[in-house]
């Protein structure tokens, strides 16, 4: 997959290319990562970006032509890329990161690495312009109820939850697939050597080496936390009887307990 990601901080990109699952991502290929700054398209001497709001107000808004620009030279980029690949070309969509956008879930980034390129727009200050909006973003996305002083963390989370979901990008495909929210579950507890520390033993399930009795446990955590911690997870789930006795046990196991999450 190619991401355009377009930022007045591409400085700031390093966090998530040099490291990580991204970054192994990147230097093997799986993943094409190219920075396109607007302000390396701004026409006056000053390489102006942003002006004060019309109507008033604080704060500066981010100017159309620059951002226009910066993501035109994305386009071309992703066009070159695709060429020289042999890939269909056609514009990549453009995702601008808000707090008023659709919220990112799991779904979301699946269908995201699903893509062969996406140009992911970073805002500052109040935002940009909104014609921008109209003339070139075809989605909005918002990585939760709280307000970035801009987008481009919430661009770096986009890049982190699609890079590890795309083919070859991980060490361990597995993990992937059965790990937390897959299939709209929270993950169960993880344990490693030594069997004993503070005191507390590592579950005897896990020490059983019997795969079946390990499998049966690790999903009846995962079933009794999502009920726990987020019930609404479990709202409109289709329960098979298997899952029904697991949560089951589970509530029964810990009745009695105070329930708390440590
Ligand atoms: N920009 C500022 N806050 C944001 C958020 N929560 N999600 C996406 N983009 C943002």
């Amino acid at each position: 997959m190619w991401i355009g990601v377009v930022t007045l901080f591409p400085e700031m990109f390093g966090a998530v290319r040099d490291a990580g699952v991204v970054g192994r991502a990147v230097r093997t290929g799986v993943l094409g990562l190219e920075l396109y700054n607007p302000r390396d398209h701004a026409t006056d001497r000053h390489r102006t970006v942003d002006d004060r709001p019309y109507g008033g107000g604080p704060g500066m808004v981010m100017q159309v032509e620059p951002l226009l620009a910066a993501i035109a030279a994305a386009q071309a980029g992703w066009q070159g890329v695709a060429a020289a690949a042999g890939l269909p070309d056609g514009p990549a969509p453009v995702i601008y990161l808000t707090p008023q956008g659709k919220t990112l879930t799991q779904r979301r980034a699946r269908a995201l690495a699903d893509l062969p390129a996406a140009i992911l727009l970073a805002g500052r200050y109040e935002g940009v312009d909104e014609r921008v909006v109209r003339l070139a973003v075809d989605q909005e996305l918002s990585i939760g109820d709280y307000v970035l002083s801009g987008g481009e963390l919430p661009a770096m989370v986009v890049i982190d939850a699609v890079a590890r979901l795309l083919p070859g990008s991980l060490g361990n495909v597995a993990s992937a697939l059965e790990e937390s929210h897959l299939d709209g579950l929270l993950d169960y507890p993880h344990y490693t050597r030594p069997e004993i520390a503070g005191g507390l033993a590592v579950p005897a399930e896990l020490l059983s080496g019997d795969h079946a009795v390990v499998r049966r446990w690790r999903r009846k955590q995962a079933l009794g936390r999502t009920w726990q911690r987020r019930p609404e997870l479990l709202a409109g789930r289709e329960w098979s009887a298997e899952d029904r006795a697991l949560l089951a046990e589970f509530l029964s196991e810990t009745a009695g307990t105070d329930g708390a999450i440590r």
